[in-house]
């Protein structure tokens, strides 16, 4: 019987640099998508795994995570005093889940980061999931690759397509013996040059890991970006015991970039069952008016 999966690290001590300078004084893990930022999201996937105890990492700068997930007293007793008591739900929920933190010292990348938190996680698998991605699917993404790793007893690395020409941007997965979404890995490779992919399968920030890649990530020396890289230290550990991807089934929305953020902030204001339908007029007529410009 393989050890339950209970833990999950999300990593969120990153500098943000591609969003600056709007992530100068705010952690982008705070950016808004919809009515709640963008690790509420993340954070709600994992409880709606079956994870019982989430660690973040952070750093400096990142305040405004414990904060948000903290109570706020006299926020929901204004609330309460204005009756506001669908707001004060929202504002409760916030704070319902107990999070533990710990804080990377340095951004030295996001193997580094995850290694910071193997202390909480000890001698036994654990999920590790990215706010860079929001997942919305029936079953939430980190469940589908629990599952596996229920099956399996190996460590389970959510992947997707990707279009040939993003494949630089990713770790990409050189796959063997593929059996349906499950598929044997001969190799990871941190973002490799364009043209010299092996696959377009690209990992996708959810993970459920053994915990002997502790080990491999003390040891591991900085790779692409002069960073700690998690995808190496998956790829050593795929050679000591079997490590598998997992094509998840959803739909992913990249918000670690601007113009993903900015697409999945007008997707989800779309959706939105108060106002989305406003929101496409909006853009409707926004449209309208830019094509005038452009009549003389
Ligand atoms: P990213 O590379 O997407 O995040 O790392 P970043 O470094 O904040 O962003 P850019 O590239 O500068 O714009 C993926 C995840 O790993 C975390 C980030 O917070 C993000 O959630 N991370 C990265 C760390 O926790 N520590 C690190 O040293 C690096």
């Amino acid at each position: 019987m393989n050890k339950k999966v209970r833990k999950a690290i999300i990593p969120a001590a990153g500098l943000g640099t591609r969003f600056l300078p709007l992530t100068k004084a705010m952690p982008k893990e705070m950016l808004p998508v919809g009515d709640k930022p963008t690790i509420q999201y993340i954070v709600e996937e994992a409880i709606d795994s079956g994870i019982e105890d989430i660690i973040i990492v952070t750093g400096k700068g990142k305040r405004a995570i414990e904060d948000h997930f903290d109570n706020n007293r006299d926020l929901e007793e204004n609330l309460l005093k204005q009756e506001k008591l669908e707001l004060l739900e929202k504002v409760r929920a916030c704070s319902k889940i107990e999070i533990h933190y710990i804080r990377q010292k340095e951004p030295k990348g996001l193997g580094h980061a995850v290694w910071s938190a193997r202390k909480f996680i000890g001698d036994e698998p654990f999920a590790v999931l990215l706010g860079d991605d929001i997942v919305q699917s029936e079953k939430p993404c980190l469940k589908q690759l629990i599952e596996q790793y229920n099956k399996s007893g190996s460590s389970v690395i959510g992947v997707q397509q990707i279009p040939e020409n993003e494949t630089d941007r990713y770790g990409i997965v050189e796959p063997g013996i593929v059996n349906g979404r499950f598929v044997e890995v001969i190799n990871f490779i941190e973002k490799p040059k364009l043209g010299t992919a092996p696959s377009n399968l690209a990992i996708i920030g959810r993970y459920v890991l053994t915990p002997e890649i502790f080990g491999l990530l003390e040891r591991l020396e900085a790779g692409a970006g002069g960073e700690i890289q998690l995808t190496d230290a998956i790829q050593k550990l795929n050679k000591i015991q079997k490590v598998f991807a997992y094509q998840f089934e959803g739909k992913r929305h990249d918000v670690g970039d601007m113009l993903g953020f900015i697409r999945t902030t007008m997707e989800f204001a779309l959706e939105n069952p108060e106002f989305g339908e406003e929101v496409e007029i909006m853009m409707k007529e926004m449209l309208v008016e830019k094509a005038k410009k452009f009549v003389y």
